[in-house]
């Protein structure tokens, strides 16, 4: 499978499938990556982004799923704690602590909860944490699901922090992390080479740092 940070928190699975998790990057357009399946984490503009215009199979907590069902997509509805096969990947929906909100014209629309997935292709299970808080139940995600690669957020003022993140790789287990959502805009600025440093000093996890567009293939 071959991972790719497209920006922010927007990362593009390539294997059997092509799955785009969170469709937004900063100032341009993830069209072209043409996935045959999108995964939500929450409502918020930073991570639906251009799902609508995708128009793609799209994979959402209910509340957001109704939304996009209503906007004529495709859409496959689940809830935290829940796994569904589509298209012969798993997805499971994980708890993350954080807000979501659709905005469209104005106006607001209940997102339900956020939430984070574990995507198993190929033989290759990935956890993409979303917007979240560290939670010490990502022991959990780590004892049931054994995650392979770990991305997680560490731009702090919205979700984790370095410091955060590097508890949350000890708790995941998952061989390698991958930092995502920091240094989109100056309010979520850090510095992702403290993790890695800290992280390969303390442990045996490797941290890849990606630049946007960037990829690694996990055998
Ligand atoms: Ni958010
Ligand atoms: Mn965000």
């Amino acid at each position: 499978m071959q991972i790719t940070w497209l920006g922010h928190s927007s990362v593009l699975l390539t294997g059997t499938k092509k799955v785009l998790i969170d469709p937004f990057i900063e100032g341009g357009s993830v069209a072209g990556t043409d996935p045959d399946i999108v995964a939500i984490t929450h409502g918020h503009e930073d991570h639906m982004g251009e799902a609508v215009a995708l128009n793609k199979k799209t994979i959402a907590i209910t509340e957001i799923a109704k939304y996009l069902k209503k906007k004529g997509l495709v859409v496959e509805g689940m809830n935290i704690g829940g796994t569904i096969l589509v298209d012969g990947i798993s997805f499971t929906m994980t708890q993350a602590i954080h807000s979501s909100f659709i905005e469209e014209a104005g106006l607001g629309f209940y997102g339900g909860s956020a939430a984070g997935y574990v995507v198993g292709m190929d033989g290759i299970r990935v956890y993409h944490a979303g917007d979240t808080a560290l939670f010490s139940d990502m022991k959990l995600i780590g004892e049931l699901y054994h995650p392979d690669v770990a991305i997680l957020p560490i731009g702090g003022r919205y979700t984790m922090g370095v410091a955060e993140a590097m508890m949350a790789a000890n708790f995941l287990g998952a061989k390698t992390v991958i930092p995502i959502h920091y240094n989109t805009w100056d309010k979520i600025a850090a510095d992702p080479v403290r993790l890695k440093t800290a992280l390969e000093r303390t442990s045996d996890i490797q941290v890849t740092l990606l630049q946007p567009g960037g990829s690694i293939t996990v055998p």
